[in-house]
């Protein structure tokens, strides 16, 4: 049995990006793997955020992966932040990192552009990545395509702790999904589904409303052709909503383009939009009756002790072969 990690940050919404990139295959791997599944509240602070907003995003984000599927009796669901090991073994990461390795992540270039002001911790955040992941030793992290840089740069810092303190740490690999893994904007498909796009209709949340899924959909950008065919060059939005569409009905791209054959957008986004639905309204049941029992709080407690004693033993370790006095 392997160990595997991932986490979500409570910044917003989360979108059927995250679910279909990410969380599906949370609900999967727990079969057959240890798994360590967390609401990373330390990284979403390197951004402002509203600290009652942090508070309600965070339950509901733990809530989600529960209403997802994930069984908390076979894996540890958990709040980043109560498992202090995080950030100390973040912090010691960071004297591993090169200023040069940041600067080329291009999720910071993304999220600093522009910006008069970026907190220093943007710049730090993909070494608390790795320090996420490297206190379980995790074997697999299943994550989208955009944190395949921050899985290289963990796997670079493991390399170069263990040859500087002996082999110590697994290198992780990543479980990135082969459809799905970029799930684009429903607006704009050079952008990708992101919880932290200003304009609500460029993605559809997990807590959605059946009604808005479906305007959200009708309203999706797509190309002035007809036909239901998935080349991402030459259509990108339209095959945009063709992997969602895999991905939500379990049919093949060339099932998809067989059963629209002639039909035009219109009966294809409807069915789209249904299809949505399908999978997410049971979702949503879960989520209410999740929150309204409050039994979230339990649950999280339970995971961050377990978490605890795997992450404590991994941090005594790594203190003692860097040469920290024993305590
Ligand atoms: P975050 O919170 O931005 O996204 C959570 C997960 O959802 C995936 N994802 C997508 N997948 C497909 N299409 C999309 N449009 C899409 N948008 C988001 C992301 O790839 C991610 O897997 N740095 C991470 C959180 C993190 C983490 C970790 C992940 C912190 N520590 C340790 C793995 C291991 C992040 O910001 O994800």
């Amino acid at each position: 049995m392997g160990k595997v990690l991932s986490g979500i940050q409570p910044s917003g919404q989360l979108t059927l990006g995250n679910y279909i990139g990410a969380m599906r295959n949370f609900v999967k791997l727990q079969h057959s793997e240890e798994c360590y599944f967390m609401v990373v509240d330390l990284h979403a602070i390197t951004v402002p955020q509203e600290p009652e907003a942090l508070r309600e995003q965070t339950e509901a984000v733990a809530a989600l992966f529960i209403a997802a599927g994930i069984d908390p009796d076979k894996s540890n669901v958990f709040v980043q932040s109560h498992v202090r090991a995080h950030a100390e073994l973040g912090w010691i990461l960071t004297t591993l990192t090169g200023m040069g390795e940041l600067e080329r992540m291009t999720q910071f270039k993304d999220k600093s552009a522009g910006k008069e002001s970026v907190g220093a911790g943007l710049f730090v955040y993909p070494a608390l990545m790795a320090a996420d992941i490297l206190v379980y030793n995790a074997d697999l992290v299943p994550v989208g395509d955009d944190q395949k840089q921050h899985l290289e740069l963990t796997r670079d810092l493991a390399h170069r702790f263990n040859s500087r303190f002996g082999e110590y740490f697994t290198i992780p690999e990543p479980y990135i999904p082969e459809v799905g893994a970029r799930i684009m904007s429903l607006d704009d498909a050079s952008k990708k589904m992101s919880k932290s796009n200003p304009n609500p209709g460029s993605y559809i949340a997990l807590l959605d409303d059946p009604s808005v899924i479906r305007k959200k959909i009708s309203r999706a950008t797509t190309d002035s052709g007809r036909e239901i065919k998935y080349d991402p060059s030459a259509k990108p939005e339209v095959s945009n909503l063709i992997s969602i569409y895999a991905q939500v009905s379990g049919m093949s791209i060339a099932e998809i383009e067989a059963a629209y054959e002639g039909q035009g957008y219109g009966p294809f986004k409807k069915d789209l939009a249904e299809r949505i639905i399908e999978v997410l309204e049971p979702l949503q049941n879960r989520y209410y009756e999740i929150r309204k029992s409050g039994e979230i709080y339990d649950i999280l407690k339970r995971g961050a002790e377990k978490a605890a004693a795997v992450a404590d033993r991994t941090l005594a370790d790594v203190k003692k072969r860097m040469g920290f006095l024993a305590t």
